[in-house]
């Protein structure tokens, strides 16, 4: 996977996917939502990949927001497609059955934010900084922030962060739920790859199972919701791993996994 503005490494199943305009402080520009979309779609169908990581390339930002060289030329036919495309692509990242982790290792704003909130888990570092500063630039967020952020930390905040234009630092990022954890920067990848070699430990028929149950809670109503998760349980328990979880915690051993 050749790409001109994101680093693609795989190591043992894990894909970490840096986005790479450290002097743009890794602003998304339409030519990197391309790659994004091509990386993430790839990736998915890609048997040796178990998990994602999405983090920054540099020490400052994770992503800065869209590119706003870019987003200065949109007009009211333009901007609808902008922002139709760049949800399209947030809604592959959060639909991929691997799970993915946001290393967010400096400032997410906008577009940042928004890539962020797609991602399935939230890692900050000390220095992150999140926000939707778009109203400073007289338009909303388009990337689907207004709906996740909503979602993720209540409405009631988020509508102050999104009419404010606030920053949110990685403190106050967990204290509302925004952030899974904070590390020190220098730790941060290296927690993300525990995270997802602990990911990785576990019968994946399950992991991607549990994704496809946790997205849909917010569209669909309860009931359905519960009728899906049943279906998907169903699904499990006819799986190799399946009987072999159960069967090494009776022997007490620990399963060996072959994600059949
Ligand atoms: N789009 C395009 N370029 C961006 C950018 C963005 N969203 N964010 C930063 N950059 C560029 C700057 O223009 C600058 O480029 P230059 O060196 O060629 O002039 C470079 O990245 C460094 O940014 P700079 O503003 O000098 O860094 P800073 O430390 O002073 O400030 C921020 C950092 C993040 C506070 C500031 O860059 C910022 O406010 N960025 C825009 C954030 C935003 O509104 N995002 C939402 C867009 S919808």
């Amino acid at each position: 996977m050749n790409y001109e503005n994101l680093l693609v490494e795989i190591k043992e199943k894990i894909a970490v996917v840096k986005i790479n305009r450290p002097d743009k402080l890794n602003a998304l520009n339409a030519a990197t939502m391309d790659e994004l979309k091509n990386v993430f779609t790839e990736l998915n169908a890609d048997e040796s990949v178990y998990v994602i990581i999405l983090t920054g390339g540099g020490e400052k930002a994770f992503v800065a927001g869209a590119d706003i060289s870019e987003l200065n030329k949109l007009d009211m036919i333009s901007g609808k497609e902008f922002s139709e495309k760049g949800q399209e692509v947030f809604n592959i990242i959060e639909n991929s059955v691997k799970p993915v982790i946001a290393a967010v290792n400096g400032f997410a704003l906008g577009g940042g934010c928004e890539i962020a909130l797609a991602c399935h888990i939230r890692l900050a570092s000390e220095n992150a900084k999140f926000g939707q500063p778009e109203v400073n630039l007289g338009i909303i967020p388009g990337y689907g922030g207004t709906q996740r952020l909503s979602r993720l930390i209540n409405s009631g905040r988020a509508i102050e962060y999104i009419l404010t234009g606030d920053m949110i630092d990685a403190s106050e990022a967990f204290r509302i739920g925004l952030v899974n954890h904070v590390y020190k920067q220098s730790e941060l990848i290296d927690k993300a790859l525990e995270m997802a070699q602990k990911i990785i430990s576990k019968g994946q028929n399950a992991v991607r199972a549990a994704i496809k149950a946790v997205n849909i809670v917010d569209e669909v109503p309860g009931k359905e919701g519960q009728n899906f998760e049943a279906s998907l349980f169903a699904i499990c328990c006819g799986t190799e791993d399946f009987k072999e979880g159960t069967k090494a915690f009776l022997e007490k051993r620990k399963p060996k996994f072959t994600n059949t």
